[in-house]
């Protein structure tokens, strides 16, 4: 069989993608994009794909959050900087609660190419195309806006490399040292999960007094004083994405140099599709949205396409099926992995299944739904004896009122207040501190159960 090519993709049908009617412009942007240096390195997408093996081993555990679409108009440092603290506490909540290592992946520095239900929108009796995300065409509600526009993707790539820059300076330049994880407590979450914070946070605190005290310090323990924070998104655009590969010189491996992991959406997993096919080459970890409408037949094929040699932390399996019907779904998927004695990361989105229209005309997702979500993703591992490896969050650190309900609960007629989403409604700061502490729980019952089954 020929050797996959980054362009093999191109021959084989794709959705979701833009036409682009000025080839000349779209040509000349993507030869620009391959003179650029890559946004993350082949090495780092190994170390990645080994925690993730870990946790599928279930001795380490993935938090992905993010946006839904980053975008060109809400693109600032407090913005990125908010979504990464509130990330750290969640990480602190996960890691304190389960005394597992958490991963840290954002959905950052590249998730501008969104899917849609579809590809139009009528407002007022005028029909457009639909937004797609910045890096493909404009939000505002305009023919002209809406006409897809190569050169978006230079600015993508500007806003991802400087938005990286940070994370990259957060996470290793003093910021993310632990001994500050009372300071990553944002004003504004004057609740009882900022309490529970406070008060983990002075244990934490208590420990690493002792610690210092026993000669164990920042200045002579970088796991202390830094962390690593991985970039993630949908690999849709694949203009973009293949503009970006490079060839890993150690490895002579392909290796997308848009983002640490890449993943493939519920819209877009054809198994004989472009996504697939573009995914299935190249080196970094890869995710792969499974919704209520994935077969096992499809999934089995998807499997053994996207990860042939079965490397733990090469596929991360990203279930999205709504409150209420994980029971349904997730059992027989589980059955298949099983059957084929796959090696998978099992990572819960209980976003995506749980979008409803509220009155008010705004899309949102009640919060208790999202938990409930998370809570039978648990349940059927617990009963299946899985491992329950992740979650994976819409989430801002920013004070939106975009999802219902949590302790200060956000209710319909709030949903105007601060709706701020260029695309699906985000969790609040509090509602995913919530949710962290509300995992935290399942997962230190889990080693609860263990031990006591262990002593017999
Ligand atoms: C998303 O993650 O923003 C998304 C569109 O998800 P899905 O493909 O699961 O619908
Ligand atoms: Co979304």
């Amino acid at each position: 069989m020929a050797q996959w090519q980054k362009s093999d993709w191109r021959s084989k049908p794709r959705v979701q993608m833009p036409d682009y009617t000025d080839a000349a412009a779209l040509a000349t942007v993507e030869a620009r994009l391959a003179k650029y240096p890559p946004l993350v390195f082949a090495g780092e997408a190994r170390t990645l794909r080994r925690e993730l093996a870990d946790v599928g081993a279930g001795k380490a555990f993935l938090l992905q959050g993010g946006d839904c679409a980053e975008s060109f108009a809400e693109f600032s440092a407090d913005n990125i900087r908010d979504t990464f603290k509130v990330m750290l506490q969640m990480a602190m909540v996960l890691t304190f609660g389960a005394k597992v290592p958490t991963v840290k992946v954002g959905r950052m520095a590249g998730q501008f190419a969104k899917p849609r239900s579809a590809p139009t929108e009528t407002v007022k009796g005028t029909e457009l195309p639909s937004y797609r995300g910045d890096i493909i065409n404009g939000f505002d509600f305009t023919p002209q806006a809406r006409i897809p526009d190569p050169n978006r993707m230079l600015e993508a790539y500007t806003q991802a490399a400087a938005t990286l820059n940070l994370l990259r300076a957060f996470s290793k330049g003093g910021y993310a040292d632990i001994h500050h994880v009372h300071a990553w407590t944002l004003g504004f979450t004057e609740t009882d999960e900022a309490e529970k914070y406070r008060d983990m946070a002075n244990r934490i605190q208590d420990a690493l007094d002792f610690m210092t005290a026993a000669g164990l310090t920042s200045d002579n323990n970088h796991e202390l004083s830094t962390v690593d924070f991985y970039t993630s998104h949908e690999a849709l655009l694949l203009e973009y994405e293949e503009a970006l590969c490079r060839v890993d010189s150690t490895s002579g491996q392909t290796i997308a140099g848009s983002g640490h992991l890449i993943w493939i959406g519920d819209r877009t997993r054809q198994p004989d599709g472009a996504h697939v096919e573009f995914c299935k080459g190249v080196a970094n970890p890869i995710g792969l949205k499974c919704g209520p409408s994935m077969t096992t037949d499809d999934l089995k094929r998807l499997m053994t396409s996207l990860n042939p040699k079965n490397e733990a932390g090469r596929l991360t399996l990203i279930a999205r099926f709504g409150a209420g019907t994980v029971g349904d779904h997730l059992p027989r998927l589980i059955k298949a992995v099983e059957e084929e004695g796959a090696n998978v990361v099992w990572s819960c989105d209980p976003m995506h299944g749980n979008t409803i229209k509220a009155d008010s005309g705004y899309k949102t997702r009640p919060f208790d739904s999202v938990l409930r979500e998370v809570q039978e993703f648990f349940a059927v591992h617990n009963a299946e004896g899985t491992v329950p490896g992740g979650v994976h969050f819409e989430m801002t650190g920013q004070d939106v009122t975009e999802c219902t309900g949590g302790v200060r609960a956000v209710t319909d007629e709030n949903l105007s207040d601060r709706y701020h989403t260029a695309c699906d409604p985000r969790l609040n700061a509090s509602q995913a501190l919530e949710l962290a502490f509300l995992v935290a729980e399942q997962l230190s019952a889990r080693q609860t159960a263990a031990k006591l089954a262990a002593a017999g």
